[in-house]
């Protein structure tokens, strides 16, 4: 096994149509606990989102944030709960193609956030029409599972629904992020899917210069805290302004 290069060809266990529907809903459950561990968000909403929003905590505007892939939901729940202790009003949206992930994700009741079983592509698509747009798009461990042309059409859906920014968060690849993985996930991982997959994640994951090579015009990539890149879209943002991007700037493959 080398961490050297991506492994695209792994699959993960609970991407299967037909996996055990018992342990999907323990691992959608269970992702609560290690996106609290590994996510970084409370960084990332101090650091990245509170000062693009100062305006609407000034005037009270509502503020949107939508979650793309956003499985049991529990990332969207952390960052709408953050964001209103700092004053915001905020409305969640989560989306996931999944309605296994849409099920896990309504069971547990939040005023302000609804979910809706959709790719990302599909509401793009819509908006022309419906106008819906967010203030804030986000995503948690989805680039990774993304084929190249998934991963362009994503991107390319997510930048046209945000009017401010995207945050897409995911693991960095890294030797020393899989073998404390491989430990940390051992007391939660019973019955889930969280262990074999989030090893194979890790292995299909990016490093930061990787996914600058991929990412098109105007998205930024960076790494964050250990373990950690994130992909910024900021919404009107002239082409070219990425900071670690591919050599030609075609976000080619
Ligand atoms: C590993 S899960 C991450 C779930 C959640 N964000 C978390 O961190 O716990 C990746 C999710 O992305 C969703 N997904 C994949 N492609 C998508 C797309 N084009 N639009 C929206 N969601 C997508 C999948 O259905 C899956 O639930």
């Amino acid at each position: 096994m080398t961490l050297a290069r991506r492994d695209t060809e792994l699959r993960e266990l609970m991407d299967a149509d037909d996996c055990d529907p018992v342990r999907l809903d323990r691992t959608l459950r269970r992702f609560t606990v290690i996106n609290q561990l590994v996510g970084g968000w409370a960084t990332v909403v101090r650091r990245e989102v509170l000062t693009r929003l100062d305006d609407a905590r000034r005037t009270g505007a509502t503020v949107r944030v939508l979650d793309v892939g956003c499985g049991g939901g529990d990332v969207l729940r952390g960052v709408v709960a953050r964001l209103r202790r700092h004053g915001l009003h905020v409305e969640g949206v989560g989306i996931d193609p999944d309605p296994r992930a849409i099920a896990v994700a309504t069971r547990i009741e939040s005023p302000g956030i609804t979910y809706r079983a959709v790719h990302a592509e599909e509401l793009a698509t819509a908006m022309p029409a419906s106008g819906e747009t967010f203030d804030l798009v986000i995503s948690n461990h989805v680039l990774h599972h993304l084929t190249g042309p998934q991963r362009r059409s994503f991107l390319a859906a997510t930048a046209s629904l945000a009017s401010r920014v995207v945050i897409h968060s995911d693991i960095r690849r890294g030797r020393l992020a899989y073998m404390l993985y491989a430990l940390l996930a051992i007391p939660f991982a019973r019955g889930t899917f969280l262990r074999v997959d989030g090893l194979r994640s890790i292995r299909r994951s990016y490093r930061a210069g990787e996914l600058a090579e991929v990412v098109p015009r105007g998205w930024r990539v960076r790494p964050s805290r250990p373990f950690r890149l994130l992909a910024v879209y900021e919404a009107g943002s002239a082409p070219g302004r990425s900071s670690q991007r591919g050599r030609d700037g075609s976000g080619r493959d």
